[in-house]
């Protein structure tokens, strides 16, 4: 569903953009003139996402994507290829959070954490990829998490683990890309200001404050900063890293 649409203008994919992260990156890069092309499950969440983007006069549309269908997003990123004759930049932002640790995590949580958390990014770069490769130009971002660095406070076991392996495929993603001149990078934030935290109890949130030098949890737009950044001609010899958003919490 397009709202506005500049034709040859930089178009962005952002997986998850219609809350949270998602948001703010898609608000960071769009009001740099970039069109933003958002995908989520949340269809209501992305009408309001991409009304208030066009109201603020940027260029914007949202398309209802399940990240975790590999069929399902090689048709909606074919389509935004379609319509726009460009994709230039991929965030994988989409994710979703697990707190069952190691002696109670089963099967069906384990494999919804890593269809989509995992799978979902590995086939949307796959799908995105084709097009950057024959375009030799492009911009991967791939959110992490403190959790796949150190393991995590709070996080379950399938969390921790999938956010790992988002570090490995952004790494091994930018060795394979580097040829073709796209550009691969991680984003790693600690505990940001999101509905995901909403999840943590009370007891859990003051004993994460705690751990965190800074006192205080990261703001979504301080997370798009650092993938704006990574996004830009100032980053262009910037490859393979996992850039920490964490407010200075380390372990
Ligand atoms: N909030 C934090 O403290 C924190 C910390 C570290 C990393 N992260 C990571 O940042 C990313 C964004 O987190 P957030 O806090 O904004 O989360 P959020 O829950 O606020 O937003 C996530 C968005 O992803 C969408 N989504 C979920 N499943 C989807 C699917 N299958 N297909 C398409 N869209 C889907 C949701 O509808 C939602 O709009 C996630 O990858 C998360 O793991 C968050």
């Amino acid at each position: 569903m397009s709202s506005t649409s500049n034709e040859n203008h930089t178009v962005a994919i952002i997986t998850g953009g219609a809350r949270g992260i998602g948001k703010a990156i898609a608000m960071k890069l769009a009001c740099k003139g970039i069109h933003t092309v958002l995908f989520d499950i949340d269809q209501q969440a992305l009408t309001i996402a991409v009304e208030e983007m066009v109201g603020l006069g940027y260029s914007a549309q949202w398309s209802v994507v399940d990240i975790s269908k590999p069929e399902e997003t090689r048709k909606a990123v074919d389509a935004v290829f379609e319509t726009h004759g460009t994709i230039d930049i991929l965030v994988n932002n989409a994710g979703i959070l697990s707190t069952a640790n190691i002696l109670e995590v089963d099967e069906n949580e384990w494999n919804r954490v890593m269809d989509i958390n995992v799978k979902g990014p590995v086939f949307m770069t796959q799908h995105v990829l084709t097009h950057m490769t024959a375009a030799k130009k492009g911009r991967i971002i791939n959110i992490s998490s403190l959790a796949g660095r150190n393991g995590g406070l709070k996080t379950g076991t399938a969390y921790s683990v999938s956010k790992a392996a988002v570090i490995g495929l952004t790494k091994r993603t930018a060795r394979f890309a580097a040829e073709f001149g796209i550009t691969v990078n991680s984003v790693a934030p600690g505990t940001a200001a999101t509905d995901m935290v909403q999840g943590f109890s009370d007891k859990q949130m003051a004993s994460l404050l705690k751990n965190i030098p800074m006192g205080r949890l990261t703001q979504p737009e301080e997370i798009a900063a650092a993938v704006e950044f990574l996004a830009s001609d100032l980053a262009c010899s910037i490859t393979g890293v996992v850039l920490d958003v964490n407010g200075g919490m380390y372990f």
